[in-house]
């Protein structure tokens, strides 16, 4: 079923909506590819810290009925720091209709390269989103050990796949 889902920036009042989100991304999707010490060590949130980052850069969240279903962001040399999305909406173009938003974000901005560190588990998602791995890297934190990969998109005149920002998302875009 399609979902109604809609892209918008986000407001101080998602904080612990996106916190959630973020620790159940961790905890039951990225969980297939981590160890139970790992996803322990990654689904910590520290919410004033949270509270400035999120209002420190453009971030977009999703909303699927009233509940915020994604989380991602762009800063101004084209990283992409978060990419989240909740469970319960897993697979279903969520997260390509939130980089879709970021990606036009940068596009307007004359950003043209977007790039970020992913998970194993986001790895195909972004691959499929066009990104390549530049390199893959070994990472500490919280005590643990982990693989991610750099990955980069070079944006063109071809890469807009249309802003979704304010009015119902196409998931199939
Ligand atoms: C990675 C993540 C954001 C993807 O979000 P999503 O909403 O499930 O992805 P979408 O449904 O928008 O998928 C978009 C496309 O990628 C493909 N894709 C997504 N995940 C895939 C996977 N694991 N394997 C193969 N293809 C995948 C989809 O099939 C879809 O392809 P299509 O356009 O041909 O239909 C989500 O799985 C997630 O939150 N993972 C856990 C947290 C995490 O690791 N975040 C990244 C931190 S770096």
């Amino acid at each position: 079923m399609e979902l109604a889902l809609i892209i918008r920036p986000y407001r101080p009042d998602d904080l612990d909506a996106v916190i959630e989100l973020f620790l159940l991304a961790i905890r039951e999707t990225a969980s297939r590819d981590y160890s139970p010490a790992q996803v322990a060590a990654w689904a910590q949130a520290d919410r004033d810290i949270w509270k400035a980052r999120r209002s420190s850069k453009p971030t977009w969240v999703a909303e699927v009925d009233q509940t915020v279903a994604g989380l991602t962001d762009l800063e101004a040399d084209g990283h992409i720091d978060m990419m989240y999305v909740h469970p319960r909406f897993g697979g279903r173009g969520v997260g390509k209709a939130l980089l879709s938003a970021a990606q036009s974000r940068a596009l307007e901005e004359g950003i043209g390269r977007l790039y970020s560190e992913v998970s194993i588990t986001a790895r195909p998602f972004f691959e499929r989103m066009g990104f390549t791995v530049v390199e893959p890297e070994t990472v500490l934190r919280n005590g643990q050990v982990f693989t991610r990969f750099k990955m980069e998109k070079t944006l063109g005149q071809n890469s807009h796949t249309g802003s979704t920002q304010g009015r119902p998302a196409n998931p199939s875009l």
